[in-house]
């Protein structure tokens, strides 16, 4: 039995912030720190009707629509998030209550949950979605996994420069559409606190040290699932899709992936006679000799022929949507997916059988590393997405608005704002109920 993603669909905030030309000069600040530094030039944001319910459903209903599908298909919801409002109540009911406003069935028999792990919980639930399909439960039904986040920073801190909102819809199924995820896994875990939210809205980062600890982990997930699947070299795979909180951050996993991928084989040895061997740390007395002479052939290594055409061909195409979108914490490494395959359909390449060796991260912290194989009709799937025309959609917003808009996304703050944009067949937030449960509606 193959089981993978089936289909995706994705829901971006409808308002766009450019980063070079409105945030850079409002905080004093070179634009190409965000171009080069940090590979980023807009985030996407949330208009005042906007949350996660609305961009979740959205992207779910887009999702269920194009292929068909009735609740009555669907045996699942699980919610991945990090902005969720409640403690108790899970984000999928409310989702599950807005689809029934479009869908004349419910979804009376779908278990429905909500994981949290940071952004590794939209991974974490295809895991759950694909475990329930192979343990033979589903009753021939699929599951529908959504990430879905508001990533918004405290006003001030450095990680205001990296934020973005959007949703992703994944459809998981037997015989999927799209890719087929492995059985092999590598994890690396431990108890972290690079980047938390102890029962707040802003999260409270470390961003150098969450830096670090991401490359870390990933590290120790790559070796792990070396250690079920056996060596992977870098030509294995046509695509690496890595969590993206933000482009410069992949461009240091990359970097240090290749460094181990590359480990005693022909290409190592083809570099040889320019940058030497390895350094292993044996051969030092020292610890920070070491480092020392790691960082001085990494340096030489990202200059190579050899691994900017790696880097070209499998790294880069995963950031396209990434740098205009921002991070989307669950969402941001199938945003990376969907860009990977959105460049191989530009560039008309025969992906079917393809691999993907896909790095999900999240902060606390866990890395998560498997592959995906490309499936006979992904680029049918990928032509029925409307990526460009969402982001092209988006309305520019000026520094003051960007004010407002954070503002009215701030739970201590209880203005009413005005909406920037004009709600049109989707789902939008109208208000509070008696419990404090948030009340939506569908605009036709
Ligand atoms: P910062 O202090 O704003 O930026 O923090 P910086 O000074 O470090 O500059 C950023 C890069 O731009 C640097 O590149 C600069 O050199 C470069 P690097 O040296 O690192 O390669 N730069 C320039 N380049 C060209 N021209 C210029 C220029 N100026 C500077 N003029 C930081 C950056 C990422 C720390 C901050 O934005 C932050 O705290 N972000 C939030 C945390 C984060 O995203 N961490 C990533 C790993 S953790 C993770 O991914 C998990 C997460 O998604 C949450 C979850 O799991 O739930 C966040």
């Amino acid at each position: 039995m193959t089981v993978g993603i089936d289909a995706m669909a994705i829901h971006a905030g409808k308002l766009r912030l450019d980063l070079a030309e409105t945030f850079a000069p409002a905080m004093d600040e070179s634009p190409e720190k965000y171009t080069e530094g940090l590979g980023l030039h807009a985030s996407s944001f949330p208009d005042v009707h906007e949350d996660i319910v609305t961009m979740g459903a959205n992207a779910a209903h887009q999702l269920m629509e194009r292929k068909g599908l009735e609740p009555a298909d669907i045996g699942r919801i699980d919610v991945a998030t990090e902005s969720a409002f409640d403690n108790s109540k899970p984000v999928s009911t409310y989702i599950a209550g807005c689809l029934e406003k479009v869908f004349e069935d419910d979804f009376h028999h779908a278990n429905k949950g909500e994981r949290k792990f940071a952004c590794i919980s939209g991974t974490q639930s295809l895991d759950d979605a694909y475990n329930w399909i192979r343990a033979g439960r589903n009753r021939g039904r699929s599951a529908l996994v959504i990430a879905t986040d508001t990533a918004l920073y405290a006003r001030g801190d450095a990680g205001e420069a990296t934020q973005g909102a959007g949703a992703v819809a994944m459809l998981i199924g037997e015989d999927p559409d799209l890719v087929e995820l492995s059985v092999e896994q590598g994890f690396g875990s431990a108890d972290e606190t690079d980047f938390l939210k102890p029962n707040q809205q802003f999260p409270s980062v470390d961003g150098k040290r969450s830096v670090q600890v991401y490359l870390a982990r990933m590290r120790e997930a790559l070796e792990d699932y070396e250690s079920v699947a056996g060596r992977v070299h870098p030509d294995d795979f046509r695509f690496g899709p890595f969590h993206t909180p933000f482009p410069g951050m992949v461009r240091k996993a990359a970097m240090l992936a290749y460094r181990h991928l590359t480990r005693d084989t022909e290409i190592e040895d083809e570099l040889e006679p320019e940058l030497g061997r390895q350094p292993h740390p044996d051969e030092f007395d020292d610890e920070s000799a070491y480092h020392d002479a790691v960082r001085e052939y990494m340096d030489a290594l990202k200059g190579t022929d050899q691994y900017r055409a790696w880097y070209d061909r499998t790294i880069e195409p995963t950031l396209d949507i990434a740098r205009h979108v921002g991070n989307w914490y669950t969402g941001s490494v199938h945003v990376a997916r969907l860009s990977a395959l959105r460049r191989a359909r530009e560039d008309r390449l025969d992906a079917a059988g393809e691999r993907l060796l896909v790095g999900s991260y999240g902060s606390g912290a866990q890395a998560e590393i498997h592959t995906e194989t490309v499936q006979e009709n992904w680029d049918e799937e990928l032509a029925a997405l409307d990526i460009d025309d969402q982001l092209e959609a988006r309305r520019d917003i000026s520094f003051e608005e960007y004010e407002a808009i954070h503002d009215a996304h701030n739970h201590a703050k209880d203005d009413e704002f005005e909406a920037l944009t004009t709600p049109s067949g989707e789902f939008v937030r109208d208000g509070q109920g008696p419990m404090n449960e948030r009340t939506y509606r569908y605009v036709e």
